[in-house]
């Protein structure tokens, strides 16, 4: 397939805008930088992901456990008990490795994602109306852009963490059976609602909830219609909650790190 627009016609990084456009992608590519570094670090520790009774989102759900690491959940935590056998001795025995891809699957394939970091990671474009490096055997949509169309069904899986991260932040209100309150409590609530801002104003959610249909005012529920308003909302303000709610994700578990290691004390009302 020839391409023959404007982008291609422009010698790579310029074009016709005399705005600082540059700034954006710079900035997508420095911040998402730093959360996969930080976020691929967590991952791999394996240890200090709870602390009173608060889970790192990193970690949740918790499918094995490895008792006795420092920093660790109880037992009773995990879905599937003690940590395995069969897991390959040269990964660390981490939960988050179990659970990460998921999530991050989502991200991956989102429509905003994806336009931010190819144009800050690919240079593909790198903004709007600037020129891209030129591409002699552009082969139409192929591998990688088929590979994202599993957005749809990631969705799924991401409508179910904010119910599994739900929990935990309620759990994060109940220690030893006592009920109360802490910054952390704070922390991992806020989490799934931002999660939650995100998802819910993914463009396949907001397809599921009205998309579908060809004229969506001429429905008859305004209930559905109430829905798809705030959905869109949402939607609206997409870069907004993508970039809030990865950043809380992370603040979450350093917040927890540092508390289950010891180095900052957590104000909360059981006095632990
Ligand atoms: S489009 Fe961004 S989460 Fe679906």
């Amino acid at each position: 397939m020839r391409m023959d627009h404007t982008m291609q016609r422009s010698k790579f990084l310029t074009g016709h805008r005399t705005d600082n456009w540059w700034i954006e992608p710079v900035l997508v590519l420095l911040g998402l930088s730093a959360f996969l570094a930080y976020a691929t670090w967590a991952a791999f520790q394996g240890n200090h992901y709870y602390s009173i009774s608060y889970l790192s989102p990193f970690y949740s759900p918790l499918i094995y456990i490895k008792s006795g690491v420092a920093g660790a959940a109880p037992l009773w935590h995990s879905l599937l008990g003690e940590w395995p056998s069969w897991w390959p001795g040269f990964l660390p025995a981490s939960p988050a490795l179990l659970i990460l891809i998921f999530p991050g699957l989502f991200r991956f394939t989102c429509y905003y994602y994806r336009g931010a970091y190819y144009k800050a990671f690919a240079g593909s474009p790198p903004g709007c109306a600037i020129g891209v490096i030129p591409q002699k055997n552009y082969q139409g949509e192929t591998w990688l852009l088929i590979f994202q169309n599993l957005h749809r069904y990631t969705m799924y899986i991401a409508l179910l963490y904010i119910v599994i991260l739900g929990v935990d932040a309620i759990a994060a209100f109940v220690h030893e059976g006592i009920i109360g309150l802490g910054v952390g409590s704070l922390i991992l609530v806020l989490n799934p609602i931002l999660l939650g801002l995100y998802t819910f104003g993914c463009h396949s959610f907001r397809h599921l909830v009205g998309g579908g249909k060809d004229c969506f005012s001429c429905s008859r529920s305004g209930a559905m219609q109430g829905i798809y308003k705030k959905v869109s909302w949402m939607n609206s303000n997409h870069k907004l909650f993508a970039w809030l709610s990865l950043c809380w994700v992370a603040f979450s578990d350093i917040y927890v790190r540092l508390v289950s290691m010891g180095l900052i004390s957590d104000w909360n009302t059981w006095g632990v």
